[in-house]
């Protein structure tokens, strides 16, 4: 099975927005999943000058998919179902 790769997005608006809580990811990943799933910081995904207006940072990408307004809880939730198909 391929990796799933985890892009926490530590650019400015997803910081200020809450994104400094999830640095907890980087510790809390590779303790639940092991070597299944890559956990990294990114700089500025993009998503945050495209989708500005509706201020869903920060951001944190699972693959391809975007998880808007992120938690901890959310991306462990998001990878929980990506782990199950
Ligand atoms: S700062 Fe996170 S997407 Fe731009």
């Amino acid at each position: 099975m391929e990796k799933i790769k985890v892009q926490v997005c530590t650019g400015t608006t997803c910081f200020v927005m809450g994104g400094s809580n999830l640095q907890e990811l980087n510790s809390i990943i590779p303790e639940k999943y092991g070597d299944k799933v890559e956990v990294a910081a990114s700089n500025c995904l993009g998503l945050c000058s495209i989708q500005w207006e509706y201020s869903k940072a920060p951001y944190v990408k699972v693959d391809e998919d975007v998880v808007s307004e992120a938690t901890v809880e959310k991306v462990l939730e998001a990878i929980d179902k990506k782990l199950e198909n």
